[in-house]
């Protein structure tokens, strides 16, 4: 008989986390009520009960990003998921997927299209800013791709793409307009069905103020038309939407496909209560009021945004310039030790150049705003880049 090796048991005793206020680009806390859902009774997961939980999620998603279609749902992952399915789902061999770059999503984008074997024509914008209006259009005129990748908001850059104005063309190109809202969604304004977007995907740790392992979608019916016109299934089957789409009741019956991460989704139930308790334009209103709060603290300091445009800029991600001289790491260590409060550093194509804080869900308000600037205040004392 094989001896058990009694070596190596792994952990042993009660779970001990500290608690951390995260202002960086997510995961931010989660509310409260989102944590206690997430402690009630395991559900099956074709029980009624759980279904009908998993309905109500979807007529939050519905409301959250402004749509009638049928076609919403939670992808059992992080926003990666909710991303790779958009993509495996929309794109065939072959079709043209014009990706908007602005950061480390777009780059992502491109990258996970190649692999589902799609012919990628990257737009880049310059960095620190969007795509504008007339590139995005002549572009989509020149090159009619069969989908248009645009990222709301790029948490790597903190820009906001605006997306005003492009059903028209892509109307007229017969594109699919495909975004990505994991750190924008409840934090700034979305209009699906008015500006004609067809496909979207989110994440549930950033200003829906829940625990990061589930990913907002929403279909057109355009968009759905398209997958199912496909000539051949998804290279996935994972996240295959069709078979995920039977489980969440899309097409009438409901199928098992996987098993649904139950105390999630009563997380994620529990935070669409709190967007419809609270109202879209109010939370809308508090991301922004947060926002500027957090800037004229900040630029009372000397601090400068990454992003110079005020309309490129995103309220719910903001970079910050690490100023000429200052040790950055430094001045992030100093805030988790000091205040238990995270400040995050660049990514991708701001690593090192800037600061990030994120502007999200429970954590966008007044006193966290004020601990931030507290927190850049005395850091940069310390390096004696304050006067004091
Ligand atoms: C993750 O979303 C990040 O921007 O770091």
């Amino acid at each position: 008989v094989q001896a058990i090796n009694e070596t190596n048991r792994g952990p042993s005793g009660i779970i001990n986390v500290p608690t951390r206020l995260l202002m960086g680009p997510g995961p931010a806390n989660a509310h409260p009520r989102v944590l206690a859902a997430q402690t009630l009774p395991l559900l099956g997961h074709m029980h009624p009960p759980f279904l009908k939980i998993m309905d109500e999620i979807q007529g939050g998603l519905r409301y959250l990003m402004q749509t009638d279609s049928k076609y919403t749902l939670m992808v059992s992952g992080t926003g990666h998921a909710g991303m790779e399915a958009c993509i495996a789902n929309l794109v065939e061999p072959g079709d043209k997927v014009m990706v908007g770059v602005s950061g480390i999503w777009g780059e992502r984008v491109a990258d996970m299209s190649r692999r589902f074997r799609g012919n990628v024509i990257e737009l880049q914008a310059q960095l620190g800013s969007t795509l504008s209006y007339t590139t995005l259009k002549e572009n989509l005129l020149q090159h009619k791709p069969a989908v248009l990748f645009l990222c709301q908001g790029e948490s790597s850059t903190g820009t906001h793409q605006s997306l005003a104005g492009l059903s028209e063309i892509c109307k007229q190109t017969n594109t699919l307009l495909l975004v990505d809202t994991v750190c924008s969604l409840g934090g700034v304004p979305l209009f699906a069905d008015a500006w004609c977007v067809d496909a979207i995907y989110s994440g549930s740790q950033k200003c829906l103020s829940g625990p990061p392992g589930a990913a907002p979608l929403f279909f057109s019916q355009k968009a759905m038309d398209k997958m199912q016109r496909r000539k051949e299934v998804p290279a996935t089957y994972n996240l295959d939407l069709n078979l995920i789409g039977d489980y969440w009741g899309w097409f009438g019956k409901r199928f098992y496909h996987h098993t649904g991460p139950v105390s999630t989704f009563y997380a994620m139930r529990e935070a669409m209560a709190l967007v419809a308790e609270e109202g879209l334009e109010n939370m809308w209103r508090r991301h922004n009021e947060m926002h500027h709060q957090l800037w004229d603290g900040l630029k009372s300091l000397g601090l400068q945004p990454f992003v110079e445009n005020d309309a490129d800029r995103l309220s719910t991600v903001n970079t910050i310039k690490v100023p000429e001289g200052v040790d950055a790491m430094a001045l992030i260590k100093n805030a988790m030790d000091k205040y238990d409060l995270e400040i995050a550093g660049g990514l991708g194509p701001t690593a090192g150049k800037v600061f990030r804080i994120g502007v999200m869900g429970f954590n966008a308000k007044p006193q966290n705003m004020a601990l931030v600037v507290e927190a850049f205040k005395d850091g940069l004392k310390q390096q004696g880049k304050l006067k004091a």
